[in-house]
């Protein structure tokens, strides 16, 4: 993601492309990293399978480095619910979130979706102030959310004028 070389081309080459199951390994280890209950393999593979279109990876020299997971459900209006967004650690605060976030936004926006919403975890202030960067709302709280005591906050963001 970062800097030029000395002839100004980029040193690193970054895509946004869609899961593929040979990725469930490094996603996973991103996902283990990142979350005190993580997804397991399974559900990455059933998420892929169910929906190909809504599970995104970034990838840096052919290393996945972010993923995101979303669905769209329709009562009765599309509504996007970001289900899951990850960056490796090493790359955080990079803009890496951010590229995975924008590119979701303008998908749901390309199927007509007028609103996103998701869970985060109470404590988790660098999501809650990375999706308060694009605009979402915090809504209302779920108590113990995740079934280990600790509450959920509910983030919404209406599409069609954010950054
Ligand atoms: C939340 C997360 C996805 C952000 O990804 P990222 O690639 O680091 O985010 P970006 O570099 O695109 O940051 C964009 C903006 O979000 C905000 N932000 C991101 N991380 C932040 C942090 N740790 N503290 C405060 N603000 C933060 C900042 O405003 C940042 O802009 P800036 O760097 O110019 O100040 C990443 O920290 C992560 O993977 N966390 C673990 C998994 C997780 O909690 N996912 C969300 C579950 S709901």
């Amino acid at each position: 993601m970062r800097g030029l070389d000395l002839e100004g081309k980029p040193q690193h080459r970054v895509r946004v492309r869609f899961f593929q199951p040979a990725d469930t390994e490094e996603v996973y280890e991103i996902e283990r990293e990142s979350f005190p209950n993580p997804w397991s393999p399974y559900i990455f593979l059933q998420m892929h399978y169910s929906n190909p279109e809504n599970f995104l990876v970034v990838e840096e020299d052919g290393r996945i480095i972010g993923y995101a997971v979303f669905t769209i459900k329709n009562n009765p209006f599309p509504l996007g619910h970001l289900l899951n967004l990850a960056v490796k650690e090493s790359y955080k605060r990079q803009g890496v979130g951010s590229l995975l976030l924008k590119t979701v936004l303008r998908m749901l926006e390309e199927k007509r979706t007028k609103e996103v919403y998701l869970e985060v975890n109470k404590s988790n202030i660098a999501a809650r102030r990375f999706y308060a960067s694009f605009g979402f709302k915090e809504d209302r709280k779920i108590k113990n959310y995740y079934g280990t005591g600790e509450d959920a906050i509910i983030m919404r963001l209406k599409l069609g004028r954010q950054k």
